[in-house]
């Protein structure tokens, strides 16, 4: 069992960029939908929007420059300092734009969703919306995961699907999936928050109620 079932849980958020799913986060604690404080926002962009996003909001942010640790392992000791004296339950990826390898994986296990733009697993990493185009799917969506040491190969918690048109571009179906990540990533984290996601092997079982 994850999650705390009856008491708030304390969120961090890591983003990169623009912070659309950050701000979908926000506004469902805000209206009470997810029973959680964003406890931080960290980034390893100084300048990227999400920040400008939870300062509106008064959520307390962090920048780890990743130019001062050259290795992937150093800048995830820096994150895990941080996270020493900034305790949080769950963390949520949220267009973080760096792979997490194994040294900080294993000391959040099943505590770190993602949301990846298509209908995993086809279409992992980068630019899912083209390869999905390209690869002539009539559906895609978006899904979110608990992260492992793959790339966006972690156990699926919850799915939201969307037709394919026959004109759309990778900026049309993004927009599309959009308004499913909207919907699928705060559910997700209610949904823990709650207490009733269960991983079992590769499958994420949904309790109706929560465990004890
Ligand atoms: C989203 O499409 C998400 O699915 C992917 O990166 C994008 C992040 O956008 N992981 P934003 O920074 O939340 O606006």
């Amino acid at each position: 069992m994850f999650g705390k079932g009856k008491e708030r849980i304390n969120l961090a958020v890591f983003v990169s960029g623009r912070g659309s799913n950050l701000q979908a986060i926000i506004d469902a604690v805000e209206a009470g939908k997810i029973d959680a404080l964003i406890s931080f926002v960290l980034s390893d962009v100084e300048n990227s929007y999400a920040l400008e996003r939870a300062r509106r909001h008064k959520i307390d942010t962090i920048f780890i420059d990743p130019k001062k640790y050259p290795q992937r392992e150093d800048y995830e000791r820096a994150v895990l300092e941080f996270l020493k004296i900034r305790p949080v339950d769950l963390i949520c990826l949220a267009g973080f734009m760096r792979l997490l390898t194994p040294l900080f994986i294993k000391e959040f296990p099943g505590k770190i969703m993602n949301i990846h733009p298509a209908l995993l697993p086809s279409f992992s990493g980068l630019r899912a919306q083209k390869k999905a185009l390209v690869h002539g799917v009539k559906f895609s969506g978006c899904t979110v995961h608990f992260v492992d040491e793959g790339v966006d190969t972690g156990p699926i918690i919850i799915q939201g699907a969307v037709p394919v048109l026959e004109d759309d571009t990778p900026d049309s179906l993004a927009a599309r999936v959009f308004a499913q990540e909207c919907e699928a990533y705060p559910e997700a984290i209610r949904l823990f928050a709650e207490g009733r996601l269960e991983i079992d092997g590769r499958c994420v079982r949904i309790r109706k109620t929560a465990s004890s």
